[in-house]
């Protein structure tokens, strides 16, 4: 049995990740804890949502390029093919590209 206290720290299960934004021409970091939706919001850009566990589909935007890491329970796979709910997603990969 391992010893907790010498044990190594478990790795980061959300890393952090870049949203780019096409239209808007921002990139904007979004740190592990944090939701593209609350990102994007504090950026000035006016984002609906009203679950924001990824149920209502409200927040659900179009994606452009990357590898959403989609965790809602709303986007049918064909859905999830062109838009992300940007209030519970996440990225396989360093960036993730929004048409906003
Ligand atoms: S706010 Fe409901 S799915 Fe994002």
């Amino acid at each position: 049995m391992q010893n907790p206290a010498t044990a190594a720290p478990l790795p980061a299960t959300e890393p952090a990740f870049e949203l780019v934004l096409a239209r808007s021409h921002l990139r904007l970091p979004v740190e592990p804890g944090e939701s593209m939706a609350d990102v994007l919001q504090l950026a000035g850009i006016a984002i609906d949502t009203l679950c924001e566990q990824g149920v209502c589909g409200t927040c659900a935007t179009r994606w452009l390029d990357g590898t959403p890491d989609h965790r809602d329970s709303c986007l049918s796979p064909e859905e999830q093919a062109t838009h992300v709910a940007v209030c519970c997603a996440r990225s396989h990969g360093p960036t993730l590209t929004l048409d906003l």
